[in-house]
């Protein structure tokens, strides 16, 4: 027998896709009963984007992974897992995998990761373990939402939270180590703190499968739960807090990431994402579209140390250092 891998892998490429239509708290509040101010003091949300009619899951995740793929300089031919990391794929089966290797030209195996905001970071730890297991030369992770179907727009407490995007990496063999081991678990014990199940009792032809939350439940466990995930990260991938140049946190809210920072004590050094300002709470592709601003506005740059970490539905959650890959666009 025979197992055959590379004793390293990183990021190749990263690509996001950001829909066109901003949509401002504002706009929110016509049907909302909330206001500009009490958002941003909340969340620190002050617009997000929705996908425009029309405008898949499907095609936001295309043109991300087109772009990730570009300046990874990897074909698509030559992918040979494709994982999508999503809620929001409008059918159970077949998963948005199959269809998107399809479309890109590949017939890698192909499927979903469902672990709601903290999809991502579950998927680019599993495909690490594919490449270094020799079973796959290239993987592509691609973490893509379309959450503004899937909300009830009248909620006081998701509305102004959720939005659409996509944020894709191409993972392969690497020289140096990018990409380190994986902190992760699940506390399902609290699977009733943010769900997506049909709504059985008032049957909504256009909203049928909304996301409901209990905002400060998740507000009383991620900012303390998630230090000790950031520092088990750390402390696996042979670092200290002193190491790390970023750190990109899923983007649910300004409030909980700026707890987080000060309970973990973060150095002054580090740069904190804060893309959700922007981008509202973009759950599986948050991490990577974080990734894409910070390098686009000049707060990381490629070969900087930073430090991933995701958190939500399950609740489950994975964080992970890496290295910063080249990024699509910048
Ligand atoms: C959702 C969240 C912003 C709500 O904030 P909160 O301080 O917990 O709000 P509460 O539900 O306790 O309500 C506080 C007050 O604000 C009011 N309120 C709630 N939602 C409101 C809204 N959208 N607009 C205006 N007022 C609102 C409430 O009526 C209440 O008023 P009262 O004090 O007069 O009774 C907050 O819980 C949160 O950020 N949670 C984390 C959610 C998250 O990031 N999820 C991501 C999951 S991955």
């Amino acid at each position: 027998m025979q197992q055959a891998g590379p004793s390293a892998t990183a990021i190749l490429g990263l690509g996001v896709y950001r829909p066109e239509r901003v949509v401002t708290n504002d706009e929110i509040c016509e049907v909302l009963d909330s206001s500009d101010e009490w958002i941003q003091t909340r969340s620190g949300i002050r617009s997000r984007r929705y996908a425009a009619d029309g405008e898949s899951l499907l095609d936001m995740a295309a043109v991300a992974a087109q772009r990730a793929l570009a300046v990874a300089g990897v074909d698509a031919a030559d992918l040979g897992t494709v994982i999508v990391a999503t809620s929001t794929h409008v059918q159970h089966t077949p998963a948005a995998a199959p269809v998107l290797a399809d479309r890109l030209g590949s017939r890698a195996a192909a499927f979903d990761v469902s672990a709601g905001c903290a999809g991502f970071c579950h998927a680019l730890s599993v495909a690490s373990d594919l490449v270094r297991g020799g079973n796959a030369r290239y993987v592509l992770v691609v973490g893509v939402e379309r959450l503004s179907t899937f909300m009830d727009p009248t909620d006081r407490g998701t509305a102004f939270i959720f939005a659409d995007g996509a944020g894709a990496v191409v993972v392969g063999g690497a020289d140096e180590p990018g990409i380190g081991p994986v902190a992760w678990g699940s506390d399902g014990s609290q699977s009733h703190v943010i769900t997506q199940s049909m709504r059985c009792d008032e049957l909504d032809a256009e909203h049928p499968l909304v996301v409901q939350m209990e905002g400060t439940q998740v507000f009383r466990w991620a900012p303390f739960a998630m230090a000790d995930v950031a520092r088990d990260a750390v402390a696996r991938a042979g670092l200290t807090l002193d190491d790390l140049d970023v750190f990109v946190p899923h983007q649910a809210n300004l409030r909980i990431t700026e707890t987080l920072a000060r309970n973990l004590k973060l150095p002054e050094s580090v740069a904190i994402a804060r893309d959700v300002q922007e981008s509202g709470n973009t759950s599986a592709a948050s991490v990577p579209l974080a990734i894409e601003a910070m390098v686009r506005s000049g707060e990381a740059k490629e070969g900087d140390t930073a430090l991933l970490i995701a958190f939500g539905a399950g609740l489950s959650y994975a964080g992970q250092v890496v290295a910063i890959p080249p990024v699509a666009g910048v």
